[in-house]
């Protein structure tokens, strides 16, 4: 029962958060960067801190205030499904803005790239 209510607030928090956004850039209706690259770009700059599946294996969670949340579980799954392109629309925003200790990477990211990260993000 408490997985339900964990994921439902997962589901509340992004989507909440998207519905109060600036515009994001849509999404491609095709992407040129691939699964594979999507997958190599996770693994450098996010599974440090997320872990290389999204389940925060092997992360030092005692260096943040407020870690990050398990991808891996049935709350992001939730949110994709009930969320749908407004959850999209909040994980880009995370990703682009940042958030407390998640670094921003508007300047380090093409949009595309970012979109690339929140499809690899649904499939993990
Ligand atoms: C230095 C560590 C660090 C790195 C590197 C990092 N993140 Fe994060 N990320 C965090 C932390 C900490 C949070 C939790 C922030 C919070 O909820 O206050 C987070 C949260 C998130 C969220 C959810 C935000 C929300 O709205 O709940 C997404 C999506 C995300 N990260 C994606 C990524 C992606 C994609 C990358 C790689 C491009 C990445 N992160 C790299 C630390 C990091």
């Amino acid at each position: 029962m408490s997985r339900y209510i964990s994921a439902l607030g997962f589901i509340v928090a992004i989507v909440g958060c998207a519905s109060a956004q600036r515009v994001v850039v849509p999404a491609p209706d095709t992407l040129s960067i691939s699964p594979a690259d999507a997958q190599s770009l996770w693994r450098s700059a996010c599974a440090p801190c997320h872990g290389l599946k999204g389940d925060l294996e092997g992360v030092d969670l005692s260096v943040f205030k407020k870690p990050p949340r398990d991808w891996s579980g049935i709350g992001p799954s939730f949110g994709f499904f009930f969320g749908g392109d407004k959850m999209r629309a909040g994980i880009y925003r995370s990703i682009h803005d940042g958030k407390d200790q998640m670094p921003a990477f508007a300047e380090i990211l093409s949009s595309e790239q970012i979109w690339a990260l929140v499809h690899h993000i649904e499939g993990l």
